[in-house]
């Protein structure tokens, strides 16, 4: 059986794509899909490794439904390149730091999140770190459009 394999990636690992992770998961398993796709997530710097969520995702995220706190920050590393089929950057200078860690033969799978939004036309996910609470309502909000996207994508692979 087919399985699929994404890992979303940020900076930090501990606003973005934490959220993002916790919103797919829901998705797939609403889908009943759990069991082929498979779904973590990374940051590209070092400095909230073994770290859960920031309190502010994780309390934006419950509100809508979604359970972050199991989560804990890692970093990026050189095997994730093989294992996962798509690394999902929230911005472009996520992208770029993925670009050059990863062996040239993998590069193309690296995307960014919000090429699947349907109706949100940003090209990335701004960084919420440093803002208030807003930004963790709008990064929700655009993971739950592109995860959709995402989901719609995937789901077509899984069929051919
Ligand atoms: P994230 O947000 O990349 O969405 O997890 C950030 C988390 C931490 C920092 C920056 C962004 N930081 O500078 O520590």
């Amino acid at each position: 059986m087919t399985t699929i394999a994404v890992c979303f990636v940020c900076l930090g690992n501990i606003c973005r794509s934490p959220s993002a992770e916790g919103v797919m998961a829901y998705q797939v398993r609403r889908a009943k899909l759990s069991e082929r796709i498979v779904i973590d997530s990374a940051g590209t710097g070092d400095w909230h490794i073994g770290q859960p969520p920031d309190e502010r995702a994780q309390r934006a995220a419950k509100r809508r439904g979604y359970d972050l706190s199991k989560l804990r920050g890692r970093q990026i590393a050189s095997e994730d390149f093989a294992r996962f089929d798509l690394l999902i950057a929230m911005d472009d200078a996520n992208a770029a730091a993925l670009t050059k860690a990863c062996p040239p033969e993998y590069r193309d799978k690296i995307r960014l999140l919000m090429e699947f939004g349907a109706r949100d036309d940003s090209r990335v996910v701004v960084d919420p770190y440093f803002g208030g609470d807003e930004g963790f309502e709008r990064v929700l909000d655009q993971c739950e459009d592109a995860c959709e996207g995402l989901l719609k994508a995937l789901r077509t692979q899984l069929l051919t």
